[in-house]
C-alpha cells in the first residue's frame, strides 16, 4: 500500500499531517460532510449501528470519532454509554459542543487518543466502531489491531469506510464526481485545498472488499459481515473479535 498524505511535505510524517489537517477543517467538516454526500452519510451511519442492535447496553468505542456524529447517533439508537476517541483537538472540541447542546455528557465523553496506541485496558470495550477513519491510519494493520485489542472476546467491530464502485457506468460518473467536483467545491468551502484532494486520492489506494477484510483477520477478528452502500461509494465492515 503506498503512503498518501495530505500536504505531502518531505519529513513530515503521515499522521502528523493527517492531525494537522483535520484541525485545520474541523469547522466547516460537518457542513461538507453533508453537503459533499448530499445527506446520505447519515443513512450509511444508521446501518452501521444498527449492526450492534443485538448488543445489550454494550461499551461502545467510537474511534477517530472526529466531530462525534457516529458516536451520537450510537447513543441514539442503542442507549449505550459512548467513548469517542480522536487525534485531533480541533475535531474533538466539535464533538464537545455538539454533546453539550444535546445534554449527552454523562453518556458520551471524548478522549484525546491515537489508534495506533490507545490508553485503554485489553477487552474494555463490548464494541468498536470507525467511520471513515482507517483509510487515514498511518499504520493500518497496528490501528486495527489496537482497536481489536481493547474488544472483549466475542466483542463486534464496525467499519464505515469509502470504497471504489465497480459496474458501469455509475462507476465512471462517479469517478468524474469524485475526482474534480469535490475537490473544488470542498478547496473552495474548506479554504484547503489540499484536504479535499487527499480525499479521492486516499481512497484509490485504500483496500476495499476483501482485500479490506484480510486486514481484519490478521488483525484477529473474524468477518462477519459486508455490506456494499450507495452502488460500492461506501462499505461497512463488520468483525468478530476470536
Ligand atoms: C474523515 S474524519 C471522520 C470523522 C468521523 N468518524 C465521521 O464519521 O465524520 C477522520 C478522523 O480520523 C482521525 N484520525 C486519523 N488517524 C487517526 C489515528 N491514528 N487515531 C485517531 N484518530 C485518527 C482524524 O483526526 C479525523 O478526525
Amino acid at each position: 500500500m503506498t503512503t498518501v498524505k495530505p500536504y505531502d511535505l518531505k519529513g513530515e510524517s503521515k499522521k502528523s499531517e493527517v492531525r494537522r489537517m483535520f484541525n485545520s477543517i474541523a469547522p466547516r467538516y460537518d457542513l461538507l460532510n453533508h453537503l459533499l454526500s448530499a445527506g446520505i452519510d447519515r443513512y450509511w451511519r444508521r446501518r452501521t449501528i444498527g449492526l450492534l442492535r443485538g448488543l445489550a447496553n454494550p461499551l461502545v468505542l467510537d474511534m477517530a470519532t472526529g466531530t462525534g456524529d457516529l458516536a451520537i447517533k450510537a447513543h441514539k439508537m442503542l442507549g449505550c454509554r459512548v467513548i469517542g476517541a480522536d487525534l485531533s483537538a480541533q475535531m474533538l472540541e466539535v464533538a464537545r459542543q455538539k454533546i453539550d447542546e444535546r445534554g449527552l455528557q454523562q453518556y458520551i465523553s471524548v478522549v484525546e487518543a491515537d489508534s495506533e496506541n490507545l490508553p485503554f485496558a485489553d477487552g474494555s470495550f463490548d464494541a468498536v466502531t470507525v467511520a471513515f477513519g482507517v483509510r487515514n491510519y498511518e499504520n493500518l494493520d497496528k490501528g486495527l489491531s489496537e482497536m481489536v485489542r481493547v474488544l472483549k472476546p466475542g466483542g463486534l467491530i464496525a467499519i464505515l469506510e469509502f470504497s471504489k464502485p465497480r459496474v458501469f457506468p455509475f462507476r465512471q460518473l462517479y469517478m468524474l464526481y469524485f475526482r474534480h467536483v469535490l475537490p473544488a467545491l470542498g478547496g473552495l468551502v474548506s479554504k484547503d485545498k489540499s484536504a479535499y484532494r487527499y480525499l479521492p486520492q486516499s481512497v484509490m489506494q485504500f483496500p476495499d472488499g476483501r482485500e479490506f477484510e484480510q486486514h481484519l483477520e490478521q488483525a484477529g477478528a473474524r468477518p462477519v459481515r459486508r455490506i456494499s452502500l450507495t452502488c460500492g461509494i461506501a462499505t461497512i465492515y463488520l468483525g468478530q473479535k476470536q
